[in-house]
Formats: structure tokens, sequence, C-alpha cells
């Protein structure tokens, strides 16, 4: 029999996931491990990629509890659905703003995939519209939800490492992405930059005051689509600290992330976790197996925490949300100002 002590029990939230490829497919696997939330609906463009999702979602059991929806029936169907409480947007940049705004002004809460949109003037408004609304709008940097980059930050704030000099980190994809997706990616500053400088400002509690950077394209695909595959970035922080981000399109030995911070104490880092904790030892030398293939693998966790965290906020509106409209702004600005040095070929100072 319930009691005045039982925990009140929160309704289950219900999703639309809207676009199907690579990020809505991490995002499929941590909705269904999450007890808290069920998928109502997935968008997809009409035809091709709508019937290619209906026919996986029966693959999955999943076909009796989740209607696929082509993405010109979305208003019609998914945002007159009163018993909907939130969409999830993981289509490519482009798509973003306009999903947002219908999503938030038909009251339902949104979880977009990074970055919110490609104009500053636009992810703006994107978090005015949710904001009068009072409805929440999520971005995904899923970094800061990373066990190991979360403990990382916390003893960096707390003081671990003293004074800290210098930030560096590596980033390098694995595998390319497609070329159709790269086409429309919005360029290697905004669609993989913006992760590791969200990451460092999230950990100094500060941004740069200039940045210098630099790009340039090994691949032959990625000269003709006019962007860069190789990446390294200067940042520099009025506190003194000083920070360096390497990136790479295309890992040919799995996918590297790390990170070191050097303080006048010591040395924190985060290395690659292998894909299995197997290890050879002989005369000949030490064998581990590979590093993890790519970016569900390594970052699961952080995409089923904030999930989490995105029910949370639906479920207490009076809570901050980890990931606000300044950092959200803060990362294009920066990303921006990359862009802008990589040109120039000289440090450029962060506009306001
Ligand atoms: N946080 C992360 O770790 C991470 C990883 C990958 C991608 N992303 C982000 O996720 C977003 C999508 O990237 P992706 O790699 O999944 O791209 P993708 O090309 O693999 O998938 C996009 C999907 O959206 C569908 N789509 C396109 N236009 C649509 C529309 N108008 N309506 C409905 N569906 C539509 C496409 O058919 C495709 O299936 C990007 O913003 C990217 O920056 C984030």
């Amino acid at each position: 029999m319930a009691s005045d002590k039982d925990p009140v029990v929160k309704p289950v939230v219900k999703i639309a996931l809207v676009g199907f490829g690579r990020a809505g497919h991490m995002h499929l696997s941590s909705i269904r491990s999450n007890h808290r939330c069920v998928l109502k609906y997935v968008v997809e463009l009409a035809g091709e990629r709508e019937e290619a999702a209906r026919q996986e979602l029966v693959g999955l059991n999943m076909a009796d509890s989740v209607t696929v929806i082509s993405s010109d029936r979305f208003d019609s169907v998914v945002l007159a659905d009163p018993d909907l409480n939130a969409v999830m947007i993981t289509t490519p940049t482009d798509q973003h703003e306009v999903y947002i705004a219908k999503s938030i002004s038909a009251g339902k809460a949104v979880f977009c995939e990074k970055p919110i949109a490609e104009s500053i003037d636009t992810v703006r408004k994107c978090y005015e519209e949710a904001e009068r609304a009072k409805l929440p709008l999520f971005c995904a940097f899923n970094r800061r939800f990373d066990p190991a980059f979360n403990d990382l930050r916390e003893r960096v704030r707390g003081g671990e490492l003293g004074k800290v000099h210098c930030i560096s980190t590596t980033s390098r994809d694995s595998p390319l992405p497609s070329m159709s997706y790269l086409k429309i990616s919005n360029g290697m500053y905004h669609d993989c930059a913006v992760h590791d400088i969200d990451t460092v400002c999230w950990i100094l509690g500060e941004e740069p005051s200039h940045v210098y950077a630099q790009g340039h394209a090994q691949k032959k695909e990625i000269v003709d689509i006019n962007d860069v595959d190789t990446v390294v970035i200067v940042l520099t922080f009025p506190s003194g600290v000083l920070a360096s981000v390497n990136l790479s399109r295309h890992s040919s030995y799995g996918y590297d992330q790390r990170i070191e911070v050097l303080g006048d104490k010591g040395m924190l880092s985060i290395v690659n976790p292998h894909s299995l904790p197997l290890v050879s030892s002989t005369a000949t030398g030490i064998n581990l197996s590979p590093y993890q293939y790519s970016f569900p693998e390594r970052y699961e966790a952080s995409y089923r925490n904030e999930l989490h965290h995105f029910i949370d906020c639906i479920q207490d509106p009076s809570l901050e949300m980890k990931v606000n409209v300044n950092d959200t702004v803060r990362a294009t600005r920066i990303a921006q100002a990359c862009e802008r040095s990589a040109v120039s070929k000289k440090a450029e100072l962060l506009e306001t």
C-alpha cells in the first residue's frame, strides 16, 4: 500500500527521435536502457530512409511501440500528439533550427545534438524561444557527462594540480564519416573542434582571450569539399593557461580521445580504453588489443548520463541545466574565431 514516505513516481517521458543516423542510433540505445522514458516516434526523410528505419525497428522488436513518421508529417502527427513530451533532434546541423522552433512552439522539451545551429544569432533565438515557453533546450555536449572527464574536472577545480599551466587534447575520429555527411557538416571547427573547445573552457571555467588555428586537408576527397581533416588550435586564456587541441577526421588505429592537464603539483590525464582488457606479454614485447572503434562505445556512459540529466530537467523545471546558452554560444564563437585564424594565419581575438 502507498504511504506518504513512498518516493513520488514521476511520469515516464515520451520522446520522438528525429533523424535515425549515427547519432540517432546511439541515442536509441540510451532511450532503450532508460526506464524513465519511452520512444514513441522515429522521424526520417520520406522514402528509403523512412522505410529503412521501419525495417530496423521491426528487427529490434519495437515496431508495435514506435511509429515511424516521414519528416513531412512531423507537424501533423508528432507535434499534434498531446501525449508526447520531448523531441530529440539528431538530424544534420542545418536542420536543427527548424525542428527546435517547431517543437518548442508545440510545447515539447528539446534535446538537440551539438551544435544547436550554425550562427550565433540562431543559437540565441532558439534559447530565447525555449526560455519564453519555459521549456528545456538541451545541447548535447556529451563529454561533460563522461565519468572520466567529469572526475578530471572536479579534481582540477578542487585544486589537486594547484595552478593549471596547460591543457592538451587529442581527438581523432574513427571511422571517417561519410562524404554525404561531411559535405553538410558545417566544417571541422563547428562539427568536431566544438567538443574540445567546450571541454577545455568547462574544465577551466573561463574563455580564451584569443586563438590561433591551422587546418589542412590530407585527403583528396576533403580537399574537394573545401574542408580540412587535420587541425591544430592554440587557445590562450586570461589566467595564463595555454591549451592546444589536436584533431583528425580519421584515425587508422581506432577512436583516439585523450587529454592532459598539467599544473604545479602534477598532471591529470585521460587515456584511451582498449576494446578488450587483454594483454599479451612475451619476450618480444607487450601487445594490447586495439582502442575502441568509435564514439558509441567510448562515450556510451556519457550518452546515457546526458539523457538522465535531460529527463531530470523536464521533471524538475527548477533544476539548472548543465549546458546553457552561454556555453553553447561560447563554443560557436570560439569555433568562428578559429575559422578566421585559419584564413588570416594570425591569432584572432575573441569577438563578444
Ligand atoms: N555528440 C556526439 O558524439 C555526436 C556524434 C555524431 C554526430 N553528432 C551530431 O549529430 C547530428 C547528426 O549527425 P549524424 O552523424 O548522426 O548524421 P547522419 O547523417 O548519420 O544521420 C542524420 C540522419 O538524419 C536524417 N535526416 C536528414 N534530414 C532530415 C530531416 N529533415 N528530418 C528527419 N531526418 C532527417 C538522415 O536521413 C540521417 O538518417 C549532427 O548535428 C552531429 O554534429 C554528435
